[in-house]
């Protein structure tokens, strides 16, 4: 309860104190959307301004931003952890061993890969150097968070059906929270803006996994990929 000013001696009212403007909350990739007053911006010019990012250490780190790529309008956006090695030189996404893999599992879909938009969480390559090799790192929090609005923006310009999350750092980005992907695999989730997310394993973890038993993996993680194939479908 708020309490009266009181008159002070001699009858004059003390002044009303006054707060200072409170900031406004941040921003999460999961709240953006419900904001009705956002238009969304031009792939090209989050592009042009994703380029000279700095708004986390690895931007200085890396050769370029490697941003998004495929159809403008894609009914599926699927989105990865962050540019490797090679997507790093080349400053697109999905080109070195990870993307060959996925580049054959839609193949074994029949999915076009020019009619779905391929991005990743994080638009830089987070690594350490052994030696002359430039060595993947696992992106954290605060750079998943800075990244957050950039993977938004694209959301919102390409106003995608649904997304597929590829592992932990994709998931956790677009749902905002941690999800565990091993046992939240091969599932639906949704997001509080009603985007649709599947979740199933990076290409990265089937490459690093038993060669043993890397064809049955291949096999399970297309499967969980397939749960997809009606988004593609023009409706
Ligand atoms: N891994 C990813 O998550 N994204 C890429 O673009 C390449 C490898």
């Amino acid at each position: 309860m708020t309490r009266p000013i009181l008159p002070e001696h001699g009858g004059k009212t003390r002044p009303t104190p006054t707060r200072p403007p409170r900031a406004p909350p941040a921003r999460t990739a999961i709240d953006a959307p419900t904001s009705p007053a956002r238009r969304p911006i031009a792939l090209a010019t989050l592009r042009a301004q994703a380029a000279h990012c700095r708004e986390c250490p690895l931007g200085a780190l890396a050769t370029q931003t490697v941003w998004g790529e495929g159809a403008g309008h894609a009914r599926l956006m699927i989105v990865g952890e962050q540019p490797g090695d090679r997507e790093d030189l080349i400053g697109r996404p999905f080109v070195g061993p990870a993307g060959h893999l996925l580049d054959k599992a839609l193949a074994a879909l029949g999915w076009d890969r020019d009619a779905i938009y391929l991005t990743n969480a994080v638009k830089h390559f987070k690594h350490e150097l052994r030696g002359k090799r430039r060595m993947h790192k696992t992106p954290g929090q605060l750079e998943i968070l800075a990244c957050a609005h950039w993977l938004q923006g694209e959301i919102d310009a390409v106003g995608p059906a649904a997304l597929v999350a590829l592992g932990g750092t994709a998931a956790r980005s677009l749902m905002g929270r941690p999800v565990k992907v091993l046992s939240e695999r091969g599932q639906w989730l949704q997001r509080p803006d009603g985007r649709r997310v599947l979740v199933t394993l990076h290409p990265s973890a089937l490459l690093r996994g038993d060669p043993a038993g890397r064809e049955r993996e291949f096999e399970r993680w297309v499967s969980d990929l397939a749960l997809a194939g009606d988004v593609l479908q023009p409706h």
